[in-house]
């Protein structure tokens, strides 16, 4: 059973996964020496991005974490599709992170290169400390779209996926995490706030399994926790 956190709107979200880490990340690097954490795209980490800046760089051991992606668009890192690319205007940048414990998926590659040079990024990280993700309306986590092909594939850890998507601007390939990656994690964080996803967070969380329709559903740490954290209007149809 997933653990539900609601809270008032996205800013408190961000907000709870902030105050969440300013207890983990000390306790994570005291006793491994750094804090892994794999960032989601989308906009709803642009908010914890700004809450972050807020509470200010000493409120968490910036020295020691290390940031990873889960997911990304085959667009150059300077492109305003970029999940890269927002996160480096949001945090990277305010926060002058070294480029040495920043790890983007090189988008502007070739794919198979780009997928490549992560699969072996990964293998060296081994577990993540944090897998963040988001969920489209559609159910879709990272770059596993519905009916895309890395929704199915257990083998590898990361690959370039063929989606055929709206809320992906339609025929798009992306780079990925697949569920057996992320299942590794030692701790999944959900970040779903907006009416548009009352409905599926419903289906995804109270409804019966039907991973092929919504891929949010094999998110299932193997050994790790996982957690929703969820706005007032993304919670609004839960019982
Ligand atoms: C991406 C994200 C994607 C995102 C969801 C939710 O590359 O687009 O990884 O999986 O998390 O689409 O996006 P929002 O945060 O914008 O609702």
């Amino acid at each position: 059973m997933a653990v539900i956190r609601k809270y008032a709107d996205a800013a408190a979200v961000a907000d709870a996964l902030i105050d969440e880490w300013t207890l983990a990340i000390p306790l994570i690097v005291a006793e491994r020496g750094r804090c892994t954490i794999a960032l989601s795209g989308g906009s709803t980490p642009k908010t914890l991005f700004q809450r972050l800046v807020a509470r200010g760089k000493a409120a968490l051991p910036w020295h020691a974490i290390e940031l990873y992606w889960g997911d990304e668009r085959c667009v150059p890192p300077d492109h305003a599709d970029s999940n890269f690319g927002m996160a480096e205007r949001e945090l990277i940048r305010p926060f002058e992170l070294s480029a040495d414990r920043v790890w983007r998926i090189r988008g502007e590659a070739e794919p198979e290169v780009a997928v490549a040079e992560y699969r072996e990024l990964l293998a060296r990280v081994g577990r993540f400390d944090y897998v963040l993700l988001g969920m489209g309306s559609d159910g879709h986590c990272a770059s596993l779209f519905p009916g895309s092909p890395a929704v199915d594939n257990v083998v590898d850890w990361f690959v370039a996926n063929p989606v055929d998507s709206p809320l992906a601007g339609g025929k798009k390939m992306r780079l990925t995490m697949t569920t057996v990656a992320i299942n590794w994690a030692r701790r999944v964080r959900f970040l779903v706030c907006g009416a548009d996803k009352a409905a599926t967070l419903k289906a995804v969380v109270e409804g019966g399994a039907d991973g092929a329709r919504y891929p949010a559903q094999l998110i299932r740490p193997l050994v790790g926790d996982l957690a929703w954290l969820v706005d007032r209007a993304a919670a609004q149809e839960l019982s």
